[in-house]
């Protein structure tokens, strides 16, 4: 009886000490990646603008009032409104709802590419840690108002949204 009592009693201890073990593990997990990590997040972040940057223009220089239509369908098949590491985002009579801004960090960066600055964060989406930044866009084009017809007809210094990337810190 003695030896049974014993041997529960040590069962139970052992128990506590792997619980306290895995939510050492979690807590661990949680805490903010190491700067390394976010830096080499950031230097992915600026080769993703360069290439979105560049597919833009590329667009931009090929807008004519003929083509508005395909070149609107081809932008929003870019902006697949599926992906969330890349997004247009703005207030100012968007062209599709979901160009909205959708959470705490879309909508604090639009606030502030409204006023033409740039906005970037580590935080936690669904359980992932995030490297997101914000880049505020201006009318700086003529051919931006030839989609957006809300848009003066540029260009002009108007701010009018942003570009918004995130990406996955990896540990
Ligand atoms: C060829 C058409 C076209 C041109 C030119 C164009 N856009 Fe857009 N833009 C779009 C489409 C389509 C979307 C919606 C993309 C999506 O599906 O998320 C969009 C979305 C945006 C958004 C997100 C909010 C909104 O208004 O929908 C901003 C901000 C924006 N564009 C800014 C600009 C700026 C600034 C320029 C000029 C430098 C520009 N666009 C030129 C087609 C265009």
């Amino acid at each position: 009886m003695h030896l049974r009592k014993l041997v529960k009693y040590g069962i139970f201890v052992v128990m506590l000490v792997i619980g306290f073990c895995f939510t050492g593990i979690a807590r661990a997990y949680d805490f903010p990646p190491p700067n390394q990590q976010v830096a080499i997040a950031q230097q992915t972040s600026d080769l993703m603008f360069n290439t979105l940057f560049a597919a833009l223009t590329q667009e931009f220089d090929e807008t004519t009032a003929a083509n508005v239509e395909q070149g609107k369908q081809s932008i929003s098949l870019i902006f697949n409104d599926q992906n969330k590491d890349m997004r247009l985002v703005g207030t100012y009579g968007p062209l599709e709802q979901s160009d909205r801004p959708r959470d705490s960090f879309e909508i604090q960066a639009n606030a502030l590419a409204l006023a033409g600055q740039a906005y970037t964060s580590v935080q936690k989406v669904d359980n992932k840690w995030y490297y997101r930044r914000s880049i505020p866009l201006s009318n700086f084009r003529a051919e931006c108002a030839l989609c957006h017809v809300n848009f003066p007809v540029g260009p002009t210094s108007t701010q009018v949204g942003a570009l918004m990337l995130r990406v996955p810190i990896t540990r």
